[in-house]
């Protein structure tokens, strides 16, 4: 990723080697702060509270959190506890399991005394493997836009995403923004329609500070806007990241993705969704037995933002009893093809 013009990844350990450095996403584009996380309690709290988020940014957190647990204390005991605390802090993402169940087996066999270096060495491997799926999403994906620019030479290609898929969610490079990335390294004019995502905001924060910082062509519009842009053929395609595909290849994700999913079907516009393998979930049939996260009601009731002096502060917006699905399910049939590290399949599972 490019960061202040300066290529960075999005979670690295700390100097001293004992601890992960994230950005906290919260404050993100109004301020680029690095946080050090220094003990599980930490890692847990800051993928509770989204300091840090997306599907495998969060495994990738929860696996240094683990080691962080075993350098405290390797014992059977303490890698139960860490393990299904920070397995707690999340429901939806399958990449926590995932990244957990990894280190788990990688330090089980050992004697307590090699856990902890075992543990964080697990950790830095999910995070060099995570770049490398994404490269690789980001390789294929490349193919299909490129596919697509051929068929409406001399005008931008238009991608339609939704929530954050970029970088800031995973190590590197993003699954839905990899082939945007690299398509517009590569010279293939890119212009992203970002959807606002509310009710946090990840795409209007996060995804539009990504493109920016990379200097790629980018408008943020509201939720409600893809349909109508859509419809006037102002959309080559939708490319989605997702938390979760099931057996049967229904995608969990941000909620909103399934009325963008269904607006695409209606307009004939391809829906792809970008994923590793690392997301699928083979043992959980279809999207119906996904467990939802529901959140904060305060996250639909404020909006925070910078005031004219640059502080931050906070608005409700409505003053009535509010509820907070934080994902839905685009079943398979809604999905043009899946782009993964191995190429773009039409069906998945
Ligand atoms: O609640 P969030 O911000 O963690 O939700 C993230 C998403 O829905 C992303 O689209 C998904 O995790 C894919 S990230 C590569």
């Amino acid at each position: 990723m490019i960061l202040e013009g300066k290529p960075t990844r999005s979670i690295t350990r700390t100097a001293d080697g004992r601890g992960a450095c994230i950005l906290d996403q919260r404050l993100l584009p109004w301020e680029v702060r690095w946080v050090e996380l220094r003990d599980a309690d930490q890692a847990a709290r800051a993928i509770r509270e989204m300091w840090t988020r997306g599907a495998p940014m969060i495994g990738a957190t929860a696996a240094y959190g683990l080691a962080m647990a075993l350098a405290a204390d390797p014992s059977d005991d303490s890698l139960a506890t860490a393990d299904a605390m920070l397995h707690a802090t999340r429901p939806t993402a399958i990449n926590l399991r995932w990244a957990l169940d990894r280190v788990v087996e990688t330090v089980r066999p050992l004697p307590p005394a090699q856990r902890a270096e075992a543990a964080f060495a697990r950790a830095d491997a999910i995070c060099d493997e995570d770049a490398a799926l994404c490269r690789a999403i980001g390789e294929h994906g490349l193919e299909l836009l490129r596919a697509l620019y051929a068929r409406h030479p001399g005008r931008p290609l238009n991608i339609l995403t939704h929530c954050n898929a970029g970088w800031l969610a995973t190590v590197d490079y993003g699954t839905a923004t990899a082939p945007i990335y690299l398509a517009h390294d590569a010279g293939i004019p890119v212009h992203v329609w970002v959807d606002e995502t509310r009710p946090r905001n990840q795409g209007a924060l996060l995804t539009a500070f990504e493109l920016a910082n990379h200097g790629v062509p980018h408008s943020v519009i509201a939720d409600n806007a893809g349909g109508l842009l859509m419809m006037r053929g102002q959309v080559d395609a939708v490319i989605v990241g997702t938390d979760r595909v099931t057996a049967n290849g229904d995608v969990c994700n941000k909620i909103g993705t399934y009325l963008k999913a269904l607006a695409a079907y209606d307009n004939g516009v391809p829906f792809y969704v970008a994923l590793p393998y690392t997301t699928f979930d083979p043992a959980t049939q279809s999207g119906d037995a996904v467990p939802i996260e529901e959140r904060d009601g305060n996250e639909l009731a404020w909006l925070t933002g910078p005031t004219a002096d640059g502080a931050l502060a906070s608005v409700r917006v409505t003053a009535s009893p509010v509820r907070n699905p934080a994902f839905d399910i685009t079943p398979a049939r809604l999905v043009t093809g899946y782009i993964t590290e191995r190429g773009v399949l039409d069906r998945i599972g």
